[in-house]
């Protein structure tokens, strides 16, 4: 056993003496624990081979394993995908008929997989709305996967962030009447306790692909500190070294939340 480099013979004096700093490597630049995901270009990356949007949807879905895989990868502990937003159902019927058939096909192919991966699937949004078989599978792989620990994968489903602040409000109107809230002691961790993030850390990283420029209802709350990365590439385009050129940009971003440089 190493001896300690010094011992003590007389009882200590109350000098305050410098403590070195502990060995070991210096910390790297802080890496993010949740990237959240605007996949975007599925249709025009199909446009542009003349192919019809549902071939982009499914060239999308290959992407999204690419980057479930780079997301271990890289030690992201968190993964939100927006796959379909509440405004999507205004698409027209066949696309929402293809996306939602590519949803169950997903789901049945990939699940098993992710669970051997260590993957922890949740939803948010209002995935009922996809029938009740769709919603007993996602029920059925969120309870399969609830131990797994090395990425929660969360599904963005139906999702709007306008919505689900909505909903929070009214359950807590619901929750003062009743009594078990006080309107004036609640805070921001407290408000946050009844979004459907409840227990997600905010995302420290929104990455939009096919060079768009806006979040679209996504994670408004949640996001209000995020570093937003815009990159030129449709979804179906999307590989690993565009998630780690993300966050190696995202490393060298300095967050401030507010307060001066120090
Ligand atoms: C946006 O592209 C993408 C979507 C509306 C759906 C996202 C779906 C996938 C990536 C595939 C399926 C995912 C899972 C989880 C099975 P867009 O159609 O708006 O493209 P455009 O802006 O070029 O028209």
């Amino acid at each position: 056993m190493a001896e300690p480099d010094t011992v003590l013979t007389e009882p200590p004096v109350s000098v305050a003496v410098p403590v070195p700093a502990p060995a070991g490597p210096e910390p790297g630049p802080r890496r993010p624990d949740h990237v959240a995901i605007i996949m975007d270009g599925n249709g025009r990356w199909a446009a542009g081979r003349r192919l019809p949007r549902v071939a982009g949807h499914r060239a999308g879905a290959q992407a999204v394993r690419r980057c479930i895989r780079a997301a271990i990868e890289n030690n992201v502990r968190w993964l939100t995908l927006y796959a379909f937003s509440s405004e999507n159902w205004r698409r027209p019927a066949d696309e929402v008929t293809d996306l939602t058939a590519l949803l169950r096909h997903y789901l049945r192919s990939e699940i098993a997989e992710l669970h051997r991966e260590g993957v922890r699937v949740r939803v948010i949004g209002e995935h009922e709305r996809f029938g009740p078989e769709i919603r007993a599978e996602l029920e059925a792989a969120e309870r399969l996967t609830a131990a797994n620990t090395r990425l929660t994968l969360i599904v963005a489903l139906s999702y709007g962030a306008r919505a689900e602040i909505l909903q929070a409000a009214r359950r807590i109107v619901a929750a003062a009447q009743a009594g078990t809230v006080q309107p004036d002691a609640l805070d921001e961790a407290g408000f946050a306790r009844y979004l459907s993030t409840d227990g997600i850390p905010d995302p420290d990283l929104v990455i939009r692909t096919s060079g768009e420029c806006r979040l679209s209802n996504f994670l408004l709350w949640q996001s209000a500190y995020a570093e937003l990365v815009f990159l030129d590439v449709l979804w179906p385009d999307f590989e690993a070294h565009h998630l780690a050129g993300a966050i190696d940009v995202f490393t060298r971003r300095e967050r401030r939340y507010g307060a001066r440089p120090g």
